[in-house]
């Protein structure tokens, strides 16, 4: 359930119009509902609510520090991939003993600073970023609080692009090698070993692979207890899916429910990274009609590309899209695309919408995950503005960037002369 519905044909986010928030920021922009961010939040959250737990959201899906703050007023942590995020983290006010950090390629400098302001975890992806995070801890004369990232090769069944957990993927210490990598771990001066981790992948639709990969982190978790390394903190990572068309995730309690019975025995507090789940339909891009064109196909040319969502076309994915003011004109097939110099640049293909005509506005729905979190500046477009709907009200969280902003930071070398032609 979100919070974007039609009243006598107009979409509302919560009660505010999605047409007065265009009106005074322009377009394109993410459009952001608060109660729906609290009530994905709260429902997650709540699911574990009778085990030790922790839910740190996937800063990567929307790091809007605004979004940030939110739901660490309602208790939550993040997972973190880079000192940007760190940054963004701590500027929300997230509660550095509520952050893990993950990724396969941490730099000495990121991990120097993730030491340096007292995370809870470093989730380690290699032999070789444990001996750096050893050096680094022993530089800071401090312990290095680490957890590993086990592969379990386990098939997620998503898009090839998010699976992450196969033994083929880049992720992680196959989980065959893995006790080795604690043995050592366990002998260097500078680490404390306080967890175990993973993260097989993203829109998961089924709970199965979370279950097989649970099992397999459970023997291996006792093969460490016989060799006397307690684990304080089991984090299973992300990857909850939502429905984007006509995919039927299970619920949170449903995954809650399935993860809680296998962990029955488990003395540790449990760590989830969800991300796509509690943002992702709290979220739309309303980008308004341009042109439309007719040839061999229909086009419907919109104001927001492909580097404002690249969802579609990177991974051919599906995001609903309905008209703002909803009318009941008659359905065409047409694609809807953007301006960017690319056939690739799409935000829907052969899609029955309604017949719009330009200046007509357009929500792309389900774009609250890894939507302006991945959008860019390709073609020289400045990154869109995002807004915050609370109740009937809206606050600019994220301004449209300017044309100067795209520039700042470069600079034209004397020799090239010190005026243009
Ligand atoms: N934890 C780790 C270590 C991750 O790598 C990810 C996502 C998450 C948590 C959060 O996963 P989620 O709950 O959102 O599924 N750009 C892609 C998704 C990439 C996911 C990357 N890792 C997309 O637009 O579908």
């Amino acid at each position: 359930m979100h919070d974007f519905q039609y009243k006598n044909n107009t979409l509302y986010c919560e009660d505010l119009p999605v047409a007065t928030v265009a009106e005074a920021v322009g377009t394109p922009f993410y459009l952001y509902s608060a109660a729906t961010l609290t009530r994905h939040f709260t429902a997650f959250d709540r699911a574990f609510a009778s085990i030790p737990h922790l839910t740190c959201f996937a800063v990567k899906s929307c790091a809007n520090i605004a979004i940030l703050r939110l739901f660490a007023n309602l208790g939550g942590g993040a997972d973190i991939v880079s000192e940007g995020e760190l940054f963004r983290a701590r500027a929300a006010g997230i509660d550095p003993q509520k952050i893990v950090y993950s990724g396969v390629g941490k730099t000495a400098v990121e991990i120097r600073a993730a030491l340096k302001a007292g995370i809870l975890m470093l989730n380690v992806e290699s032999e070789q970023e444990l001996a750096v995070i050893q050096t680094e801890a022993a530089a800071l004369g401090l312990k290095a609080p680490v957890s590993f990232r086990v592969n379990p090769d386990v098939d997620p069944r998503t898009h090839a692009y998010i699976s992450t957990g196969l033994a083929k993927n880049k992720f992680g210490i196959p989980i065959g090698d893995a006790l080795r990598v604690y043995l050592a771990a366990q002998k260097l001066p500078n680490i404390t070993i306080k967890g175990v981790s993973c993260h097989i992948g993203s829109q998961l639709i089924q709970v199965s692979p979370f279950v097989e990969s649970l099992v397999k982190l459970k023997s291996f978790i006792a093969q460490l207890a016989e060799q006397g390394i307690a684990i304080t903190h089991l984090d299973l990572g992300g990857g909850l899916g939502i429905r984007y068309n006509d995919e039927e995730p299970p619920e949170p309690d449903e995954y809650a429910r399935a993860i809680k019975m296998e962990l029955a025995d488990l003395d540790c507090t449990l760590i989830l990274e969800p991300g796509r789940v509690l943002v992702g339909n709290a979220g739309v891009l309303i980008t308004k009609v341009l042109y439309t064109k007719e040839g061999l196909k229909k086009f419907i040319i919109v104001d927001a590309g492909m580097n404002d969502l690249a969802r579609p076309s990177l991974y051919n994915a599906f995001h609903l899209i309905q008209a703002v003011e909803r009318q009941d004109q008659e359905q065409t097939v047409a694609d809807v695309v953007g301006p960017i110099c690319e056939t690739g640049d799409f935000l829907a293909r052969e899609r029955l919408l309604p017949q719009v005509t330009a200046g007509d506005l357009l929500a792309v729905m389900s774009a609250g995950a890894y939507g302006f979190s991945m959008s860019s500046n390709y073609n020289s477009r400045p990154r869109v503005a995002e807004v915050l709907v609370h109740g009937d009200g809206f606050h600019l969280i994220r301004a449209r960037e300017t044309k100067e902003s795209l520039i700042q930071g470069e600079s034209i070398p004397e020799f090239l002369g010190k005026h243009g032609a």
